[in-house]
């Protein structure tokens, strides 16, 4: 590989319309484990002037015929990835013959054997690894599918869209053939064939439609596939009470795989899954399973008309789909259980996650401008700080505004591959509302800040409020400018009643807002409910602080200000040198929410819990590594020893029901789970943690025993977690959440522990499910063993990274991500992942997907 010329990124402003357009595509599978055979017939018009190019990846070509005649190889050129036609009439047909080697694909792109079943995975560019196609989303054409096979071991054959015939050879092949009416592009293909048990149920359209749903998973997984098919019936109904949106097709099918390397597609008509997030019963599944489970069909659901039905020009536009998903998403789970808790979980992805991004050196802007590897651009930028814009415009329109741009941006654009800036356009036009600088969200990268200020004049019974806004250079992008963010506010008078809500609209560099009669000198809760992905810098005290948790009308408010709070009060002891105190104040709160909880008892739940360490290590440019996680160690014990008494008694307050996923029962054991993990802390914390563990009828609860025992580093963890293990060997699924327990061990013995799994025979360092179970949870959820001060952790995480690379490099790269920031940590550090680095970047036949990451982070 040559690194200058084949690792050039593709840019935004190169876009260029296809110079040919394909009509119809006619795909025949002859599915052979190593050598499938894939014939391809293609109609194609010529759309401007210019050489036919067809991307084209790890093909065997065996023949190209242009309307009738086989073509020799002077006729065309052929390099690793395209072939090029230079004299290709404006109109024709185009027969492509290529083999390809499904059991080799490890990559998991493109069409892949693991497991036994066939499956494919063709977003973003996997149909090059198929056939010679212009693999490119706004090359949108009608799909049929034939699949042939002599393999009596996979009855079913599946593909987008209609089963139009079924039928056996006289050589005992079976032959079946699928037609998909809808135009699409190449990424929204897919096809599997395998073994599986149905569930089949049926929703009728708002319009009266029937349509068949098919939930296809791993034989004998059936009684665990009701709650997936219940969910995706709510999906179906909700987007067309919320936003009058039908589905088009006669027929639904979701199928779950093992071998899958994100959540899941939304291939047209055929969404294939990680069975992770299609599988679940109170044995072997948790409430954030069932949540996951939920969220996800909805999403992929979704995805038919904001993704599908109008798609993206180019990847660059990824979040026009995404965002938009993820944003369609979140209002489904909030409106199917809690708002504010789902909130919550929003502003922690992106305080961690997002907020990282843009301080690392793979900062982009949702719209990226540009790109190596795409692969690398399905980030927590393009889809959640993406939800967050979408969000964003719909504070600014109204709900009954941005619904009515959402229904012009689909009436409009239906059938057509567009920009972000057709769906701002729609929002504009529809609400009238100018959004000129509301688009600069798109092309800035970065996490505003906000720096506020508040004067009271008594005299005039008037309120001043200025607002500064600034967004520090990233990584790729120097200059920034201002942007319209929307700040939500509430004002509450000194006894905590609410005195009045506002939105203000904030353009300019700096701006002042005045607010007449108001009568007393109020607390303002700033950027309430996250109206905005932006930090904040305020001047509260602490005891502001507490005022607002207590009294804001607003949950994710009073949320926020707790991990403000403590925020605080760690950042006051770290600049002391100090260990930090608990105030009388604090304790009396926590007192007061444990003895008489809130109506939401997740919320409660949530109010006690101090941010963890990624949040905080958030607000620091260098992150102090050893001095956040002592703080945090030390205040929760300090809580758990002056709560003991109240802890006990809230948990035993809440009585114990038979096992339920409802609003109600998740928050009751949410609250449970949260008392339990304080107790586990106290001098009784075997007592508790066994107890929990013994009466346990559900995985939540059983897990919760042993994460609390795992954090509480209990010296019967390892046992409790061995006698786990032996327990549900059978169950791959539940095994991961071993593997998390494990890598999340406080001890050195975490090193021993975690190579333990991989020995073990469920193992496999080709299922990315494996992997990332024991692997993502080191990295992300055990910073004590990740930060250590000797590399070893984050050698562990090198190690597997080049060990992947070559297998899976999509996944190599993605568990890489911890390993960039290297320069939010002190020198000795900062060495370390730099030769860690650098290594990498030496390994020979680097993928482009790792090779874009660390060399955009070595300096
Ligand atoms: N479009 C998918 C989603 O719903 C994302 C996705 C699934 C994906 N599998 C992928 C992206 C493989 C890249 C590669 O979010
Ligand atoms: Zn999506």
């Amino acid at each position: 590989m040559n690194d200058t010329l084949h690792r050039q990124p593709k840019r935004l402003a190169d876009y260029q319309p296809p110079c040919f357009t394909i009509r119809t595509i006619d795909l025949t599978f002859e599915l052979a484990a190593t050598a499938t055979r894939v014939t391809s017939i293609l109609r194609f018009k010529r759309n401007m002037p210019g050489n036919m190019v067809l991307d084209g990846q790890q093909l065997i070509l065996e023949s190209i015929t242009l309307n009738g005649e086989t073509l020799t190889a002077g006729q065309y050129e052929l390099t690793a990835d395209s072939l090029t036609l230079s004299n290709a009439p404006d109109e024709g047909e185009l027969e492509i013959v290529t083999l390809i080697n499904p059991a080799q694909n490890t990559a998991l792109e493109g069409l892949y054997l693991a497991d036994g079943v066939y499956c494919t995975q063709c977003e973003a560019e996997g149909f090059r690894r198929i056939t010679y196609y212009p693999d490119r989303p706004d090359v949108l054409a009608i799909f049929s599918t034939t699949i042939i096979t002599d393999n009596h071991a996979l009855p079913f054959l599946l593909s987008n869209g209609n089963k139009i015939s079924e039928q056996t050879l006289s050589d005992g092949r079976r032959v079946v053939r699928w037609e998909d009416p809808f135009p699409k592009p190449a990424y929204l293909f897919a096809l599997v064939a395998g073994d599986f048990d149905c569930l089949s149920d049926n929703f009728v359209t708002a319009s009266g439609r029937s349509v068949l749903l098919e939930c296809y998973v791993q034989k004998g997984d059936l009684p665990r596939t009701e709650f997936a098919m219940a969910s995706l019936k709510r999906a179906m109904r909700w987007d067309e009470t919320r936003f009058g949106l039908e589905y088009d097709l006669d027929r639904y099918m979701v199928v779950a795989v093992d071998f899958f390397n994100m959540g899941a597609m939304e291939n047209k008509g055929l969404n294939v899954f990680n069975s992770k997030f299609v599988l679940a019963d109170a044995q072997s599944a948790t409430d954030l399973d069932y949540f996951n489970i939920e969220s996800i069909i909805g999403h992929e659901y979704f995805h038919n008309w904001t993704g599908n039905r109008v798609t993206c020009r180019d990847w660059f536009q990824l979040s026009l789909k995404e965002g938009l998903t993820v944003f369609r998403d979140q209002e489904f789970s909030a409106d199917m259980g809690s708002p504010t808790l789902n909130r919550i979980d929003a502003v922690k992805v992106m305080r961690t996650a997002q907020f990282a991004e843009d301080a690392s050196p793979m900062a982009h802007p949702i719209r990226p401008e540009q790109v190596i590897e795409m692969n690398n651009f399905y980030t927590v930028t393009v889809y959640d700080k993406g939800a967050e814009v979408i969000r964003m415009l719909q504070t600014i329109l109204g709900k009954a505004g941005f619904s009515a741009g959402l229904k012009l941006y689909l009436q409009r654009h239906d059938g057509q591959a567009v920009t972000c800036d057709d769906f701002v356009q729609a929002m504009q036009d529809a609400s009238g509302i100018d959004l000129t600088q509301f688009r600069r969200w798109y092309n800035q990268s970065g996490t505003p800040e906000l720096t506020v200020k508040q004067q009271y004049d008594a005299a005039n019974q008037q309120l001043t409020l200025d607002i500064s806004q600034f967004t520090p250079a990233s990584a790729e992008q120097a200059e920034k400018l201002p942007l319209l963010i929307p700040v939500r506010i509430e004002l509450l008078y000194q006894d905590g009643t609410p005195a009045r809500a506002e939105l203000l609209l904030l353009s300019e560099q700096q701006q002042q807002f005045k607010f007449d009669q108001i009568p007393q000198q109020p607390l303002v809760v700033w950027l309430e409910d996250f109206s905005a992905p932006v930090k904040l810098h305020t001047s509260y005290q602490t005891t502001d602080l507490l005022m607002i948790a207590s009294s804001a009308s607003n949950g994710l408010a009073r949320w926020d200000a707790m991990q403000q709070y403590w925020s605080l009060l760690i950042a006051e002891a770290i600049k002391q040198q100090q260990t930090p105190v608990l105030s009388a104040e604090l304790i009396a709160v926590f007192r007061g929410w444990l003895l008489q909880p809130l109506a939401d008892l997740a919320l409660t739940a949530e109010l006690l819990t101090l941010p963890d360490f990624d949040t905080l290590a958030g607000q620091y440019h260098e992150i102090p590594v050893a001095a956040l996680l002592q703080c945090l160690t030390l205040l929760q014990q300090q809580i758990a020893k002056s709560l003991q008494a109240d802890f006990a008694a809230c948990y035993q307050q809440i009585t114990r029901e038979s096992y339920q996923y409802s609003e109600q029962a998740v928050a009751k054991r949410a609250l449970k789970r949260r008392c339990l993990g304080y107790l586990a802390l106290t001098t009784e914390g075997e007592n508790w943690v066994a107890q929990h563990y013994q009466q346990a009828d559900n995985m939540t609860d059983r897990l919760a025993a042993l994460q609390s025992a795992q954090a509480a580093a209990l010296p019967s963890a390892a046992q409790l977690l061995e006698q786990f293990a032996q327990q549900y060997h059978a169950n791959v699924q539940v095994m991961d959440k071993y593997s998390n327990l494990v890598a999340v061990t406080l001890s050195d013995d975490v090193f021993s522990k975690m190579q333990q799994v991989t020995e073990r025979s469920w193992f496999s360092w080709k299922n990315p499910n494996r992997i990332r179970a024991l692997y993502s949870a080191f990295s992300q959820r055990n910073p004590q063993q990740f930060h250590r001060a000797d590399g070893k952790g984050y050698q562990l995480l090198a190690d597997v990274v080049s060990k992947l690379d070559p297998v899976n490099p999509q996944l190599a790269a993605r568990l890489l991500t911890p390993l960039l920031s290297w320069r939010r940590y002190d020198k000795a550090r900062q060495q370390q992942l730099i030769a860690m680095l650098s290594a990498l970047l030496a390994q020979p036949g680097l993928s482009d997907d790792v090779f874009e990451k660390v060399s955009k982070s070595l300096p």
